[in-house]
C-alpha cells in the first residue's frame, strides 16, 4: 500500500510517500524558517500563505522523486490536528481536493501519532505495524508529552507540559541569548563545547510524576544571566557561554530521560520510542540510549530528519488506519488542540 502524507501544521510544508507504512519513497520538506526568523517565532498567517504557495510544488516534487503517477497512490493521509488552524486548513483542503480529483481514499491524522510512527520509517521489520506496547516521549516546539502506546490507535497520555513546551524553552532561551532561530539546534551545537554540570539549573516539576514544566527553567536562565552575565564567575567557579548552554540543556533534557525511563518501569514496558523536533537533540539521544539500554530497554530513535515535521511520518500513521478501512468525513475541519486518540476501533 502506497500512501501520500501531507503535513502543514506549523512552518514546514511537507509531503512524503511511504510504502507499507515503513519504506520511504519520497520525503520532501520546504522549510519556511527564513520567513519567520525575523519575528523570532512562527506567524500562523504567514505559514498558511506559504503553505498555499508551496504545497502543489512540494507534492509534485515528491511524486517525481518516487517516480509515481496518482493512479499508483492507494491513500492520502493529512494532518488535521493539532497545530495552527490556518496552516492545517491548507493541507487538509489540498488533500481533500487531491482525493476527490484522483478518486483516492483519504484520512485525517493526528500530528503526534505521526511523530510516534516516525520511529518505524525505513525499518522493514515493522512493515506489519509498530512493536506495541511502548512508551513514547514526544517533544517539539508545541508539545511535551509522555505517552503509553498500548496498541494501534490506543494511546494513554501519561503526562504533559504544564506551561512551555520543551522546544519552546529552547527557542525562548535561544532568543534571549541572541542565538539564531530556532534556538534548539543552535544551543545543541554550542553546548557540545560546554560542561553540562557547571551551573545547577532547576528540573521543573519533580512531584507531578509525568508532567513537565519549562517556564521556571527559562526564568532561572534569565535570572542567572542578569546576575552573572553570559560568562564569568559564579561562587568562585569559572563558566563559559557554552557551559551556560550545556547546563541549561542538561536540565531540560535529563528530566525527560528520567521521567521516560520511570514510565517504562512503572508500566512494565520494554521499549521506548522518541519523537518531535527536540528528539534530534544530541544529549537527549545519547542519554536516553545509554541509560535505557543499561536498564535492558530497547530504545528507538528516529534519524534527525524524521524527528522534525515531515510528510512521511503522517503517511506512516495514516497507513494502518486506511488499511483498516477508516475514512474521515468530507466535513473534517482543522483543530488546534486535540488529545491523542485513545481508541482505534
Ligand atoms: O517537531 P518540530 O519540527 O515542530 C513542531 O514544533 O511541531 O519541532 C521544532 C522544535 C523547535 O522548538 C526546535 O528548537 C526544536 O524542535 N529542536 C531542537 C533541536 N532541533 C530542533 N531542540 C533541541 N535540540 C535540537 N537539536
Ligand atoms: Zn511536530
Amino acid at each position: 500500500m502506497r500512501v501520500l502524507g501531507i503535513e502543514t501544521s506549523c512552518d514546514e510544508t511537507a509531503v512524503g510517500i511511504v510504502e507499507n507504512g515503513t519504506h520511504v519513497l519520497a520525503n520532501v520538506i520546504a522549510s519556511q524558517q527564513e520567513f519567520h526568523e525575523k519575528y523570532g517565532g512562527v506567524v500562523p498567517e504567514v505559514a498558511a500563505r506559504k503553505h498555499l504557495e508551496t504545497l502543489p510544488f512540494v507534492t509534485r516534487e515528491a511524486m517525481e522523486k518516487a517516480s509515481l503517477q496518482y493512479g499508483d497512490i492507494d491513500g492520502i493521509a493529512v494532518t488535521y490536528a493539532p497545530g495552527f488552524e490556518a496552516a492545517l486548513l491548507i493541507g487538509l483542503q489540498f488533500a481533500k481536493g487531491l482525493a476527490l480529483a484522483s478518486n483516492i481514499p483519504w484520512i485525517g491524522v493526528h500530528h503526534m501519532e505521526g511523530h510516534i510512527y516516525a520511529n518505524f520509517l525505513d525499518h522493514p521489520e515493522y512493515a506489519g505495524g509498530p512493536a506495541f506496547p511502548f512508551i513514547s516521549l514526544l517533544v517539539s516546539g508545541g508539545h511535551t508529552m509522555l505517552v503509553y502506546a498500548k496498541s494501534e490507535g490506543e494511546y494513554v497520555t501519561l503526562g504533559n507540559t504544564l506551561d512551555d513546551a520543551a522546544g519552546e524553552a529552547f527557542d525562548k532561551v535561544g532568543r534571549y541569548l541572541g542565538l539564531p532561530f530556532p534556538g534548539g539546534p543552535a544551543i545543541d551545537a554550542q553546548a557540545a563545547e560546554g560542561d553540562p554540570h557547571r551551573i545547577p539549573f532547576p528540573w521543573g516539576v519533580r512531584d507531578r510524576q509525568y508532567d513537565f514544566s519549562y517556564s521556571g527553567l527559562k526564568t532561572a536562565v534569565v535570572n542567572f544571566v542578569e546576575k552573572n552575565g553570559r560568562e564569568g564567575h559564579v561562587n568562585g567557579t569559572k563558566f563559559s557561554f557554552p557551559d551556560l548552554l550545556a547546563s541549561f540543556q542538561s536540565a531540560a533534557v535529563d528530566v525527560m530521560v528520567a521521567k521516560t525511563l520511570g514510565a517504562a518501569k512503572k508500566h512494565g514496558v520494554s521499549r521506548i520510542a522518541i519523537g518531535g523536533g527536540v528528539a534530534s537533540n544530541s544529549r537527549l539521544r545519547r542519554e536516553i540510549k545509554e541509560k535505557g539500554e543499561k536498564e535492558g530497554l530497547e530504545i528507538l530513535i528516529p534519524p534527525a530528519h524524521f524527528c522534525t515535521d515531515n510528510g512521511a511520518m503522517i503517511a506512516a500513521a495514516g497507513t494502518w488506519r486506511l488499511k483498516a478501512g477508516q475514512k474521515s468525513p468530507w466535513g473534517l475541519s482543522p483543530t488546534s488542540r486535540l488529545p491523542l486518540p485513545s481508541e482505534s476501533r
